[in-house]
C-alpha cells in the first residue's frame, strides 16, 4: 500500500470501511473523489473492534460486490489487508483514547473504541492519505477518531460526512441486512422519534430530560424495539447533559431489534 502511495503524488482521499458497501459508504467514496486527485479505499473487517459474543464471524462479506462498486466510483486502489497481516504473530501495541471514548458505545462495547483507533491508525500509516472520510452516523467513533488524530498530532484532515438515510428515514448500515421484515418496517421510529425531539428543541425546548423522553416515549411503544441507551451530551466530549442545554449537544441512541443494534442521532444547537 505504502508503495502504491509513494508512486502516486498529489492529495489522496482515504475511505475506511468494512466492506459489505452501501449508499452511506459510496456518499463518503463520491465526496473522496470530489475532493482528492486519488481515493484509496480499505475493507478490513477488523476483529480487535469486536468483543465475544458480537457479530464478527456473521458480519457481512461480498468483496467481489465491492470491488465492483467501487471501480464503478472511479476509485484508485482498494486496500485489502488480512488479520494476519494487521495484526501478526507478537504484535502488542493498541491506542487507546481516553475519555470521550469511555460513555455511550465505548460503556456499552468494552474495547470496541480500542480496537477502532488502533486499525484507524496502522490504516492511516498505511495510505498516508490528506484526507480522512467518516459518516456522522457513528457519532462517537467520528469525536475518538478526532481526538486521536489532534492528540498524536496526526497529519491528516479528518471530513465529517452527512448520515445517508434509507426514504423511510432509515440511516443506511451493512447490519440493516440482519433486520427482519417486520422489524425493518419498525426501524424508521429512531429517526422520526430523534426528528420529533430536534423540532421540540428548534422550537425553545432545553430541558434534556423532557427532550430524552420525547424519545423514548415514541420509541417505547414499537413491538420489538428494545431501547439500550438514549443519550443527550455534550456534542465535544459526550458528557451527559443533566439539567438545561445550553451548549452544542447530540441526542443519539441505540435500539436492539433481536440481536441487531442500530444507532443513529441528531446535532442540536
Ligand atoms: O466505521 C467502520 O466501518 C469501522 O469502524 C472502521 C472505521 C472502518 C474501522 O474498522
Amino acid at each position: 500500500m505504502r508503495a502504491w502511495r509513494r508512486g502516486h503524488s498529489g492529495s489522496a482521499g482515504f475511505v475506511p470501511t468494512m466492506g459489505y458497501l452501501h449508499e452511506g459508504h459510496l456518499a463518503l467514496v463520491r465526496r473522496s473523489c470530489e475532493e482528492n486527485l486519488h481515493t484509496v479505499v480499505s475493507i478490513f473487517v477488523n476483529p480487535a473492534q469486536f468483543g465475544p459474543g458480537e457479530d464478527f464471524e456473521r458480519y457481512p462479506r461480498d468483496e467481489v460486490r465491492d470491488l465492483e462498486l467501487l471501480r464503478e466510483c472511479g476509485v484508485d486502489a482498494v486496500y485489502l489487508p488480512s488479520a494476519a497481516e494487521m495484526y501478526p504473530h507478537g504484535y502488542q501495541t493498541v491506542v487507546d483514547v481516553q475519555r470521550v471514548a469511555r460513555p455511550l458505545e465505548g460503556s456499552a462495547r468494552p474495547g470496541h473504541f480500542r480496537g477502532v483507533t488502533t486499525v484507524v491508525l496502522k490504516l492511516l500509516n498505511a495510505v498516508e492519505p490528506d484526507r480522512a472520510y467518516f459518516g456522522r452516523k457513528d457519532a462517537q467513533q467520528l469525536r475518538v477518531v478526532q481526538r486521536m488524530v489532534r492528540d498524536l498530532d496526526m497529519a491528516v484532515e479528518v471530513v465529517p460526512c452527512e448520515i445517508v438515510r434509507e426514504p423511510d428515514g432509515l440511516a443506511m448500515s451493512s447490519r440493516n441486512v440482519y433486520l427482519s421484515p417486520e422489524q425493518r418496517a419498525a426501524a424508521p421510529v429512531l429517526y422520526r422519534a430523534l426528528c420529533a425531539a430536534r423540532e421540540s428543541y428548534s422550537a425553545g425546548e432545553r430541558d434534556a430530560n423532557a427532550l430524552r423522553g420525547l424519545v423514548g416515549d415514541l420509541i417505547y411503544p414499537t413491538p420489538g424495539a428494545e431501547i439500550e441507551y438514549i443519550s443527550l451530551a455534550d456534542d465535544r466530549e459526550l458528557d451527559e447533559i443533566e439539567g438545561v442545554i445550553t451548549r452544542p449537544a447530540l441526542l443519539s441512541l441505540v435500539v436492539r431489534f433481536g440481536q441487531t443494534r442500530l444507532l443513529d442521532n441528531v446535532e442540536l444547537g
